[in-house]
């Protein structure tokens, strides 16, 4: 595998965890991640869930939460890590201030287009600074839009860009009639952001990698997209039932015990729609249930909480929690493959070895040609240290 390199920034493992909120990627996971040698990434989103004041002082509670969570994470890792941050949310700058303040290496950023921020980077005064900025998208076009604004206002384009395809796990860029049936393979919407981004990188005399993100599960998924162009992936599913992962164990049992089936489309008070996994709540607010809650705050730019069916914050930190009858967990369409929890090491492993495996099957098809049938290939009598570390 070659490193992932975002400008000076080299990542030995060209995986870039996804920052998954409420409380789902927190110091615990993020440090995993980082010191396998990945992106082990921080989510922001109301992050102060988890202190005791948060209804009362949730901006105070959010920034506070997220330092910690940063200073922890650096306290358990010299790898990189990063922060996830929603630009649909009313903290958004204040959160995204944090992670400069603490020198964070990467933030990554979605939900929304991240239009206005470097502006907002400069005038507070965070200026020849390490940390990369990349923005997620779910099409070339949306990579358009931000890459030509960046330019044309602040000279500057995105360090890296994540497009994530309608297989993710959690809110979704695409419409809900576009996630049912055929969807658009993730390999396009890579082939064409890369051809969009080329461009810019001719302009700015800059390599700007693509990275694929939604539905990446296996070593074989990585191998295959990298083929078309992406430089690395971002797995948000996989690390969920992890030792490492800072949800509780009864969240991660969810993701265990789900069939292909269980995996569903819900409607988010964020505007957008989200895979999740089916449960009870799932089935209720989909059928229209209002959940009655109290907004300490409007924590989303678009929620209007009178009207809203649903605290969407609440449902998730409360799964998160373990409370699975009052919240659901978000998860990608490959969720049900999960058989049973590991550490992010042995993950990697696995991953690593998957990844070798097509790398090789490829090579002796192109070395041997058509004679050559892969499904006989018994990757323990070629690889043997590797097959002795997995058993
Ligand atoms: C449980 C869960 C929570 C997530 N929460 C967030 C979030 O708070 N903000 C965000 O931008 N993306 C979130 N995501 C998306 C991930 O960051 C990542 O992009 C996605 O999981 C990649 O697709 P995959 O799940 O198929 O690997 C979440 C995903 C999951 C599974």
């Amino acid at each position: 595998m070659n490193p992932l390199k975002i400008g000076n920034l080299k990542v030995n493992l060209p995986i870039i965890q996804g920052g998954m909120g409420v409380a789902i990627s927190l110091s615990g996971l993020a440090s995993a991640v980082a010191n396998a040698g990945g992106i082990g990434v921080i989510s922001a989103v109301a992050i102060g869930m988890t202190e005791p004041d948060y209804m009362k002082n949730y901006r105070e509670a959010n920034k506070r939460a997220l330092r910690k969570e940063i200073r922890k994470a650096r306290s358990l890792t010299d790898g990189v890590l990063g922060v996830n941050l929603m630009v649909a949310v009313t903290d958004y700058e204040e959160l995204l201030t944090v992670a400069l303040e603490e020198k964070i290496d990467v933030i990554i950023l979605g939900a929304g287009l991240p239009l206005k921020m470097p502006q907002y980077v400069t005038e507070k005064g965070f200026e020849n600074i390490h940390t990369k900025f990349i923005p997620k998208v779910s099409s070339a076009k949306a990579a358009r839009v931000i890459f030509s604004y960046w330019a044309k206002n602040f000279n500057y384009i995105p360090d890296a860009v994540v497009v994530e395809g309608p297989l993710a796990g959690g809110h979704l860029g695409f419409k809900k009639e576009d996630l049912t049936g055929e969807v658009v393979p993730l390999a396009d919407l890579i082939e064409e952001t890369v051809l969009e981004v080329s461009q810019f990188e001719k302009d700015f005399g800059k390599e700007v990698p693509v990275i694929a993100g939604g539905g990446i599960y296996s070593g074989k998924d990585m191998y295959e997209i990298m083929q078309k162009g992406a430089k690395g992936v971002k797995m948000g599913t996989r690390f969920v039932p992890t030792h490492e992962c800072d949800a509780s164990i009864k969240f991660k049992e969810t993701y265990i015990n789900s069939t292909k089936d269980d995996i569903t489309i819900i409607d988010s008070p964020v505007g957008l729609p989200g895979r999740a996994i089916r449960t009870k709540f799932v089935d209720q607010i989909n059928a229209g249930n209002a959940k009655p809650f109290k907004c300490p705050w409007k924590c989303l730019k678009s929620c209007d909480f009178r009207k809203v069916p649903y605290c969407i914050a609440q449902a998730l930190f409360n799964a998160a929690r373990g409370n699975m009858d009052e919240g659901f967990a978000f998860a990608g369409s490959k969720a049900y493959l999960s058989t049973k929890i590991q550490s992010v090491s042995q993950v990697v492993l696995e991953l690593k070895v998957e990844y070798y495996k097509m790398k090789y099957l490829e090579y002796l098809k192109n070395f041997v040609g058509q004679r050559f049938i892969p499904e006989r290939i018994n990757l323990p009598n070629v690889i043997p240290n590797i097959g002795l570390k997995l058993a």
